[in-house]
């Protein structure tokens, strides 16, 4: 590590592929890795879940320290190990009641929150920012903390109580997910009483972990340019945005970059056939026979030269997932498409699209749960990628697509609106369409989307054009960790 290079204390509740629930995750493993790329000195601090130590091989043990909890002090063991996958030291905060159990970072088996999410996160939060005022005296005292979505907002929250602290910066995923929580958490947890303020982190009776970032952070930042206008309007700010609005000074959209290594046709091992934008078939055209036959052992012509559609997401409200559930019907009676869908989420979504599967086995093919090699396979594999988000605070699936030749059909909102290019007449005459975007939020318009699609994928050397557009785009990380590295340091 070169001298004086700038240390960051990156804080945050996944990191694939260790452990991942969606994009979060991703952003958590390229964008550390592209700053420690232009020479920054990286530690990453993560709550030692069962899942996550379990893939992690012997670790030194950094030190001890305790912490108030919700009935009195719980101690936490902090450990540091190198993985194969990480350019730099990871920190796991090992605190068995709190994060040694089954299942998923945020809720149980059956999906619901974990009920003590308020202390897992505070406690977690309490041993971050004593890491980030070098508590065990490790000699590396960050200049820099970089927190992520409201699992780590009372870092800010607590740094801000310090005299001589680092520089904070609060990264906004998702405003959807606000940490909220009862005042008798806050009570229990003896967090400062001067922070339950409509001024402070208090919200309408309750408090909120992602509200104490945004107030508390020096800086607060969220992942495009569009979402964080968005956020400021009443139809997006989840009743946050005259709190945002009042933030504006603080407030900077920094698209994400994706992983280029991870997450290119040429190389990615989940493929079954490689390619790239000077020869984009035959390998696609291998790849979405192998993803078909994957769920109709005999894969015919008819379905080989059908459309595929493809869609990998969470299967909840933000995902349109309802506009899906009714525009599959009116596609299977007007077109001879195929839909292949990867996800997992609310339970009555898995149901209908379960439904439909069993209604359509030659024509609907779901596959209910989470699978990060299939999620690649169908990037590849199908021809339209459907992402008609709601919102979409920037979205990776899109770029995702784009780099694999899959334009996407997407609604014009957050990332999906500064990251796709609409086939317009105009712009395919210009060479910039990259995909299909609708601006109405409704089943009509979304239709109207996927019929322009399919028309033009009859249009061989247009489609090419568009797939090669969005294959030239460059979505690494160069630009964006560039903006991070000027924002630590202003
Ligand atoms: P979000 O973070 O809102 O879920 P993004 O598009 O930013 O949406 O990122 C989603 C990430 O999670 C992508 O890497 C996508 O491939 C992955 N993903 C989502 N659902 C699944 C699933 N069921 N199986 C595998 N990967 C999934
Ligand atoms: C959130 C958002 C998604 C974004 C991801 C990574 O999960 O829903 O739009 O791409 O975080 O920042």
């Amino acid at each position: 590590m070169k001298r004086g290079a700038m240390k960051i204390l990156f804080a945050a509740s996944e990191a694939y592929p260790l452990v991942k629930t969606g994009g979060l995750g991703d952003v958590l493993y390229s964008l550390p890795h592209a700053l420690h790329d232009r020479g920054a000195d990286i530690r990453l601090v993560l709550p030692g879940y069962r899942a996550l130590l379990r893939q992690l091989d012997p670790m030194r043990i950094l030190g001890w320290l305790d912490v108030r909890g919700a009935e009195g002090m719980v101690s936490a063991r902090i450990l540091e190990t190198r993985h194969p996958d990480f350019a730099f030291p990871l920190w796991v905060i090992d605190c068995p009641p709190l994060f040694d159990r089954e299942g998923n970072p945020y809720v149980d088996a059956s999906g619901q929150d974990w009920p003590d999410n308020a202390e897992r996160f505070a406690v977690f939060a309490r041993v971050a920012a004593l890491l980030a005022q070098d508590a065990l005296n490790l000699g590396w005292q960050p200049a820099v903390v970089h927190m992520h979505d409201w699992q780590t907002g009372l870092v800010a929250a607590l740094l801000a109580e310090q005299p001589r602290r680092p520089k904070t910066v609060f990264t906004i995923h998702n405003l959807a997910y606000g940490g909220y929580f009862p005042s008798s958490d806050f009570v229990r947890l003896q967090l400062p009483s001067h922070w339950w303020s409509p001024e402070g982190a208090e919200f309408h009776g309750v408090f909120s972990m992602l509200k104490a970032g945004i107030v508390y952070a020096d800086a607060v930042t969220t992942v495009s340019p569009t979402y964080a206008q968005e956020i400021c309007t009443p139809e997006f700010g989840y009743g946050l945005d005259g709190l945002l609005l009042s933030r504006q000074y603080k407030l900077h959209g920094i698209l994400n970059g994706i992983d280029t290594r991870i997450w290119n046709p040429s190389t990615d091992p989940h493929l079954p056939a490689h390619y790239s934008v000077s020869r984009i078939q035959p390998g696609k055209r291998r790849n979405k026979r192998a993803l078909l036959e994957r769920f109709l052992p005999q894969a015919d012509d008819a379905a080989l030269q059908a459309p595929l559609l493809g869609l990998v997401g969470r299967l909840v409200e933000q995902k349109g997932i309802d506009w899906v559930l009714a525009a599959i019907p009116v596609l299977l009676a007007e077109t001879d498409v195929r839909l292949v869908l990867l996800g997992s989420g609310q339970a009555m979504y898995e149901r209908k699209l379960a439904r439909l599967a069993r209604q359509h086995p030659q024509r609907i093919f779901i596959e209910v749960g989470y699978d990060e090699p299939l999620a690649h396979r169908i990037e590849a594999g199908a021809d339209l990628f459907l992402m008609p988000s709601r919102f979409e605070p920037c979205g990776l699936n899109q770029m995702y697509s784009l780099r694999y030749g899959t334009p996407p059909v997407v609604f014009k909102t957050g990332g999906l609106a500064d990251t796709v290019v609409d086939a317009t007449e105009a712009a395919l005459q210009d060479g910039s369409a990259t995909g299909f975007v609708f601006d109405v939020p409704d089943v009509a318009a979304f239709l109207d989307a996927l019929r322009r699609a399919l028309d033009l994928y009859r249009q061989p050397a247009q489609w090419r054009r568009l797939q090669q557009a969005g294959m030239r785009q460059s979505f690494g990380w160069s630009e964006s960790a560039d903006r991070y590295l000027a924002l630590y340091s202003t």
